[in-house]
């Protein structure tokens, strides 16, 4: 019998950018109902947090299930004051988050597969889905009326290998790691907020760092499948300033923006 989360599990941690978290015994999805509520002039920090979702989104019209109370499930809604043309980092500090928090846990060879993809020894164990609220327009002063991005994160906790989608994916429980829901979450959210407020204080550098360094995909001969169904192969060799994936292909350097990536090959020798 799987314990349910409680208020004193999920209390803000302190000096962080959380203005608000709510827990939501069952919801559609974390992401849409937040989308809603961004569109209502919701506050910056606005958090969701759900024991269950009935129609959970994933990256790419996919989705997201999870047997409830097993998992995290989470959505934060944030109102950038960076330039839009670096919100594609967002998704990559929210990775980072989740990727540190997933080795405070106790997980031994996490990374993370580009875009947002944390993987414990290269199995999936966290993927991350951020969405744009157009603004408003509204200038109310408190930047309600400012465009929004939600985005949201589920890790699996506690299932066990038959409640995964597949032999692909893994849990905390599976990786020997700690299953307390609360203090996992606890710990995500702070890196979350320091990586979110570094970022959009201007420090791009020490995200990319963060990223870097937990990155499986930089070096590693890959295979992307773009949106357009086109597909880009080559070396993944950097992180472009939008937070795309610059991949060599044969004489020809491509930033890819959104896409599937397939390891084919591991990270070689520089
Ligand atoms: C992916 O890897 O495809 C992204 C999965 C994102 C799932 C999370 S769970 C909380 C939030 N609400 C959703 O509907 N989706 C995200």
């Amino acid at each position: 019998m799987r314990r349910p989360l409680l208020p004193q599990h999920v209390a803000l941690p302190r000096d962080t950018l959380w203005t608000s978290l709510q827990l939501l015994p069952s919801t559609p999805s974390t992401n849409a109902e937040l989308a809603e509520r961004a569109r209502k002039g919701a506050a910056h920090g606005t958090l969701l947090v759900a024991e269950e979702q009935t129609a959970g989104r994933g990256r790419r019209d996919r989705t997201w299930s999870a047997p409830a109370h097993s998992s995290l499930m989470v959505s934060a809604l944030v109102r950038p004051r960076a330039d839009p043309a670096l919100w594609g980092w967002l998704p990559l500090l929210t990775a980072v988050a989740v990727a540190e928090a997933v080795q405070g846990a106790g997980a031994a060879d996490t990374e993370i597969k580009w875009p947002n993809d944390v993987l414990v020894a290269g199995r999936k164990i966290a993927g991350v889905l951020c969405e744009v609220v157009p603004g408003t327009g509204d200038g109310t002063g408190d930047g309600a009326g400012r465009a929004a991005v939600v985005a949201g994160w589920g890790l699996n906790v506690d299932q066990a290998a038959g409640e995964l989608p597949g032999p692909q994916a893994t849990s905390l429980r599976l990786a020997g790691a700690d299953t307390d829901r609360g203090r996992v979450l606890h710990r995500a959210l702070e890196r979350w907020s320091c990586w979110y407020r570094r970022w959009d204080g201007g420090d791009v550098a020490a995200v990319r760092t963060a990223y870097e360094s937990l990155s499986s995909t930089l070096g590693a001969e890959v295979r992307a499948l773009l949106p357009t169904g086109a597909t880009v192969e080559g070396r993944a060799v950097a992180l472009a300033d939008s937070g795309g994936l610059v991949i060599r292909a044969g004489r020809r350097e491509v930033v890819v923006a959104a896409a599937d990536v397939v390891h084919l090959r591991p990270v070689l020798p520089p």
